[in-house]
């Protein structure tokens, strides 16, 4: 045999084979199904001007039915497929978790080589009963652990975090388990507060549960809204915030002497000289037990030069009183 003679018989041999021809009468790629669903396993084939001579489809190499002149049919597949004779395509109804595996499809058209193709099918169970679990401990910043599960029954291909909304990214506190079951939280922050997402999910679902992480904190970065300075008669009003799960209780002081005042804001009716100083605004926890005051030294602002000087006037005799 020369070269020309063997490079021919290696070409028949393949042919034959399915490898030369065939291999693309199925879309490239995997197919995916839900249990109790169906699906479809399409040819790229458009219908023959003669029928083809036989359409055959195995799984796992087992026939599942052979159609020429008449039918042999797998009797596990007998009520769910369904063969369009014309295109070689199979629809397999009912889906099982076993029906997951390798397909084969063979046809030999009425005068032409045999074509086939292969595909494999993964079902996957629906996603349900979702839930994020974690021990309902009450959380105070840099004092307390958590850790949050994402459980869910079906067949969990991935599981992605949320927090308000943006990706959960790992850090120094925070850090995930395999697969992302579990978050730990070691110790919480107060940026760990907020809404928690976990999307589970298979190429045929997807849920997503979603849990409030409460944790107390604070009062951090406390402070005054209102004018330093203001003119007589003036209302003033003094606005004081802090950052604070729970909300912070306020309490007021003026010139180091308590006031009535316990909500967050301070409300002067009338500027005059009697009430200008420090104003201190002390915000409490509950939970965390922690407290913070911050101080506003309110003065008065000289629109009118005669008001400014008697009010230097009176503010120099109320402090000459008092000593
Ligand atoms: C989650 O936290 C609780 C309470 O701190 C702890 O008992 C439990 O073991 C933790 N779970 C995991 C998986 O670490
Ligand atoms: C775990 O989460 C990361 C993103 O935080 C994601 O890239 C990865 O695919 C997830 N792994 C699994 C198994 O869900
Ligand atoms: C306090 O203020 C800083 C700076 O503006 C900010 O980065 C931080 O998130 C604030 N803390 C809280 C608990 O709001
Ligand atoms: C703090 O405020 C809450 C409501 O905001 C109130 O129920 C509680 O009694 C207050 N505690 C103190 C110590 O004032
Ligand atoms: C503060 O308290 C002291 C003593 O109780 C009192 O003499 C003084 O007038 C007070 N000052 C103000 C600004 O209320
Ligand atoms: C604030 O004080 C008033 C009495 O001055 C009291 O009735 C009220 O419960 C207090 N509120 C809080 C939140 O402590
Ligand atoms: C207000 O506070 C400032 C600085 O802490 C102090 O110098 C000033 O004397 C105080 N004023 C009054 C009226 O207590
Ligand atoms: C009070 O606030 C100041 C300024 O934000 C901060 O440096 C300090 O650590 C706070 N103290 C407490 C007890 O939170």
């Amino acid at each position: 045999m020369d070269n020309r003679m063997l490079c021919a018989a290696a070409c028949l041999v393949l042919a034959l084979s399915g490898v030369c021809v065939g291999e693309g009468i199925l879309p490239a790629g995997r197919l995916s199904g839900a249990v109790a669903g169906t699906v479809m396993f399409s040819t790229t084939l458009s219908p023959p001007e003669s029928p083809f001579l036989s359409v055959s489809w195995s799984f796992k190499g087992e026939n599942i039915i052979t159609s020429t002149s008449t039918d042999i049919i797998d009797p596990g597949h007998a009520d769910r497929i369904s063969l369009d004779r014309a295109t070689g395509s199979l629809e397999l109804r009912g889906l099982v978790l076993e029906d997951s595996g390798e397909y084969t499809v063979t046809i030999i058209p009425d005068g032409g080589l045999q074509k086939q193709g292969k595909t494999v099918l993964q079902v996957y169970a629906l996603i349900s009963g979702a839930s994020i679990r974690t021990p309902s401990a009450v959380l105070i910043e840099d004092k307390s652990s958590t850790n949050m599960s994402c459980e869910a029954s079906g067949s969990i291909s991935t599981r992605l975090w949320m927090k308000d909304g943006q990706p959960l990214r790992p850090d120094g506190r925070i850090s995930l388990s395999i697969a992302n079951r579990t978050v730990f939280i070691q110790p919480v922050h107060s940026s760990n507060h907020g809404t928690y997402e976990c999307r589970v999910s298979n190429p045929v679902s997807s849920v997503t549960v979603a849990h409030d992480l409460t944790v107390n904190f604070g009062p951090h970065n406390i402070s005054i809204t209102g004018p330093s300075a203001a003119a007589p008669g003036q209302r003033v009003t003094l606005q004081c915030t802090a950052a604070s799960v729970p909300p912070a209780n306020f309490t007021w002081m003026f010139n180091g002497n308590e006031t009535r005042v316990n909500d967050s804001v301070y409300i002067i009716e009338r500027l005059d000289a009697e009430r200008l100083g420090n104003y201190t605004c002390t915000a409490s926890n509950m939970v965390t037990m922690q407290e913070n005051s911050t101080v506003l030294n309110l003065r008065a602002s000289c629109t009118a030069p005669c008001w400014c000087v008697s009010l230097l006037l009176l503010s120099a005799l109320t402090l000459t009183g008092l000593l």
